[in-house]
């Protein structure tokens, strides 16, 4: 059996975005939340793993690269999702981000994101 490559949807332009800013994004019906910090990007479960709230309308702590939850101050590693402060504390699951030669953001079909099409 060959393993199939991942696939990558377009979401945004690269300068829809500074540094520091969040992007809620959805990809058929998942909502994600896309982050850019110094120049690289990352796609994130739109969701908290506390109490659901929506994590594009977290805080972003560019030093300790977190995302600070707004409504309990739970908060996530931007790269692996890992919750690194209470009361948080299941991983919000992370998606593999490349951007295009002619600028678009895209984000791969992998893991809860991977279905047959
Ligand atoms: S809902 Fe995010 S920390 Fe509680």
């Amino acid at each position: 059996m060959t393993a199939t490559a991942t696939r990558y949807a377009r979401v945004a332009q690269s300068n829809e975005l500074r540094d520091g800013e969040l992007m809620p994004v959805e990809i058929d019906g998942t909502a994600l939340v896309l982050v850019r910090h110094r120049g690289d990007f990352f796609a994130v479960q739109n969701n908290c793993s506390h109490k659901d709230f929506p994590l594009s309308e977290a805080g972003f702590d560019p030093r300790d690269e977190v995302l600070v939850c707004a409504w309990h101050g739970g908060c996530f590693d931007v790269r692996t999702g890992a919750a690194v402060v209470l009361p948080a504390t299941e991983a919000v699951e992370t998606f593999p981000v490349r951007v295009s030669a002619d600028g678009w953001v895209e984000i791969g079909l992998a893991g809860s994101l991977a279905r047959d099409r």
